[in-house]
């Protein structure tokens, strides 16, 4: 039973990645391809899904503006080497374009939502800080549909800097980078070291964004994109 099991779930899986046409159509490096897939699915797919779907829309690396544009293709730090990263690049093209012109479903029909019930949504949980007549007003003819969605769902971080405050020594600046034994500050520029006496604290404009993500439903997700693309 166990073995059935997993023999379903891998052609589920497989089922979502490129098919042979995809890769021929793409006309990218096909050996990059098959380096980039297998380290991809090795190191990445169980955070971002073996096709990069994400296991949440936060590591959905499809919908992504910052991989969409070529801006993100890994981790600060990951550890790896310049002709892996542009293996996994590579592998990354491929996902965008096997979904963008290979029929993928949700792609193509990203505009399926019911605009009205976007805008009531709209309404009730993004009208608090932003403005169909201001910062938002004709965002619908500024990008394009999947472009428009990545932006509501992962807003892009360049823009929005996280601030973080640390104490010890009691500083507080804007945040680049931080694990669980340096805090980098970007603004002013320091390297703090933790200890277990830190006390950090971040906090992060985009967060009733990723807030969001548990209680958004696909037909939320479409409706909203609907009504933003009416937006013109
Ligand atoms: C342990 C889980 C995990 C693993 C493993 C992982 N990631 Fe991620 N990744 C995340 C999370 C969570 C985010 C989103 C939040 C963030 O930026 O930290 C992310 C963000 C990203 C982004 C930025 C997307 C954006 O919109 O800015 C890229 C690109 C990325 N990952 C690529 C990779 C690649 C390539 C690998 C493998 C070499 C990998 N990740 C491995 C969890 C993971
Ligand atoms: C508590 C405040 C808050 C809420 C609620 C909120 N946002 Fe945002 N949103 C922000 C901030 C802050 C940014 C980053 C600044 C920016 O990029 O404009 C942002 C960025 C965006 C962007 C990117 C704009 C751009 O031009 O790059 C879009 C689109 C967006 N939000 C849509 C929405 C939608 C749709 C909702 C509701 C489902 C929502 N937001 C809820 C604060 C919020």
């Amino acid at each position: 039973m166990k073995v059935l099991l997993i023999l379903v779930l891998a052609v589920r899986l497989s089922a979502q990645l490129p098919t042979r046409a995809a890769i021929a159509g793409s006309n990218l490096d096909e050996a990059a391809i098959e380096r980039g897939g297998a380290l991809f699915a090795a190191q990445c797919a169980k955070c971002h899904g073996p096709a990069g779907r994400g296991t949440n829309p936060q590591t959905d690396l499809i919908r992504s503006t910052r991989v969409r544009t070529g801006e993100a293709v890994v981790h600060a730090n990951a550890g790896l080497t310049q002709p892996q990263i542009e293996d996994l690049r590579v592998w990354l093209k491929l996902l965008l374009f096997s979904v963008s012109s290979k029929g993928n479903q949700d792609f193509l029909n990203i505009l399926t939502g019911d605009p009205r019930k976007g805008e009531l949504f709209f309404t009730k949980n993004c009208a608090k800080c932003h403005s169909v007549e201001g910062d938002l007003a004709g965002i619908g003819e500024k990008y394009d549909p999947s472009v428009l969605q990545s932006l509501w769902l992962n807003p892009r971080r360049s823009r929005t800097p996280r601030t973080v405050t640390v104490t010890p020594p009691g500083i507080t600046g804007t945040l680049d980078r931080i694990d669980e034994f340096t805090l980098i500050l970007k603004n002013p520029r320091r390297e703090i070291p933790l200890t277990d006496e830190s006390k950090v604290e971040i906090q992060d404009p985009l967060q009733p964004h990723f807030d969001l993500y548990p209680r958004l439903t696909d037909a939320d997700i479409h409706n909203v994109t609907a009504f933003l693309a009416t937006l013109k």
